[in-house]
């Protein structure tokens, strides 16, 4: 008898809500603090990991943005995204939708060009040597101005065409997806897709600013969505798309308890709601442990496991014949699976 372990990690799944820059395990961070000479404010790992203890957003997104500073050369890129790339691999995961923050090193003085030199062959490689297929989502950092992200978006469009979308993240709070209007909207003119994070800890009006003045295709996390019963109700009729990160939710306290989590509750309303890791170094998992917490916590079934995992690829950002292959793969690995 298969273990609900192993039938997670043989189920085809798309990733898309992951950030690259949280995906920087503490060993890396040390060995690049010390190939350029940083000091980070921490004797060794262990006391790099205890430190990931967190009562909300803004206090990882303090550990995150300071970790971020061992970043530096194009080679650091590389080998944070193909890292995450196995490791990914070894979950199961068949495609990967990419978040990166460019203004997060730019703001420091690393170009765009350093970073999308790291970022691109490391896909590349992926698709060569695991079969990875990938995007990669440039995400704005809402803290700073939409002047500032205009200028993000500016730099960026000479490198287009390794694009397929722009997102919104950082602090939510006090940042609403009103503010950057303008800019989604060249992005969307440009041809790329439009994501938000919306709902994680803002409230329900930031999920339909996203949905009507952004014109987003996904909402990432979007949980605070049941607040808002016909807001849901629209989520599902619209099927568009969740990005819910369980264990992210639950470190940064969204959720008290997974067993509280309202993944399943959306899901049996028919919305699209997807698994996801978000910051997997940060947050004590990979997407396999995300499947596999929330199917723990939540008794989640084989069909449901597999109803997100078929989600992941009709939510993905890829040409629909490619959506309906492994939509297929996933119909067929369920079959010739124990059925609870
Ligand atoms: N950047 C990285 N992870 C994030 C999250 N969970 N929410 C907002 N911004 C982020
Ligand atoms: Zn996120």
């Amino acid at each position: 008898m298969q273990t609900n372990k192993e039938f997670i990690l043989g189920l085809p799944k798309a990733e898309l809500h992951v950030h690259i820059e949280g995906t920087l395990e503490p060993e890396l961070a040390f060995r690049l603090a010390q190939k350029h000479r940083i000091a980070l404010p921490y004797q060794n790992v262990a006391e790099l990991r205890r430190a990931y203890d967190f009562s909300n957003l803004q206090s990882f997104l303090d550990i995150y943005y300071a970790g971020a500073a061992v970043l530096k050369d194009s080679d650091d890129f590389y080998e944070l995204t193909l890292a995450y790339l196995k490791r990914a691999h070894a979950d199961g995961v068949v495609h990967a939708e990419i978040f990166f923050d460019p203004q997060t090193h730019t703001e420091r003085g690393i170009a765009l060009q350093t970073v999308l030199d790291g970022i691109n062959p490391a896909l590349a490689e992926g698709e060569k040597s695991l079969g990875i297929t990938h995007r990669l989502i440039l995400c704005f950092l809402r803290h700073l101005s939409a002047a500032q992200a205009m200028q993000s978006l500016e730099q960026a469009l000479p490198f287009k065409d390794c694009l397929a979308g722009v997102g919104l993240d950082s602090s939510e709070a006090g940042h609403p997806p009103h503010t950057f209007v303008a800019v989604f909207e060249r992005a969307r003119a440009e041809g790329l897709h439009a994501v938000a994070h919306a709902g994680e800890e803002g409230p329900p009006a930031y999920i339909i600013e996203a949905l009507d003045l952004l014109h987003v295709d996904r909402i990432d996390h979007g949980v605070r969505c049941e607040e808002d019963p016909e807001l849901v109700r629209r989520l599902a009729r619209e099927r568009m798309p969740l990005t819910v990160c369980p264990l992210s939710n639950l470190k940064l306290r969204v959720v008290e308890r997974l067993q509280d989590h309202n993944l399943k509750r959306l899901l049996d309303q028919g919305v699209c709601v997807t698994v996801n890791s978000d910051d997997p170094a940060y947050f004590g998992g990979y997407i396999a442990e995300n499947y596999s917490a929330a199917q723990k916590a939540l008794g989640l079934t084989r069909r449901e496991l597999a109803t997100l995992a078929r989600n992941s690829f009709e939510a993905a950002f890829l040409a629909p014949a490619d959506k309906a292959a492994w939509i297929g793969k996933v119909d067929s690995y369920l079959r010739s699976a124990d059925t609870d």
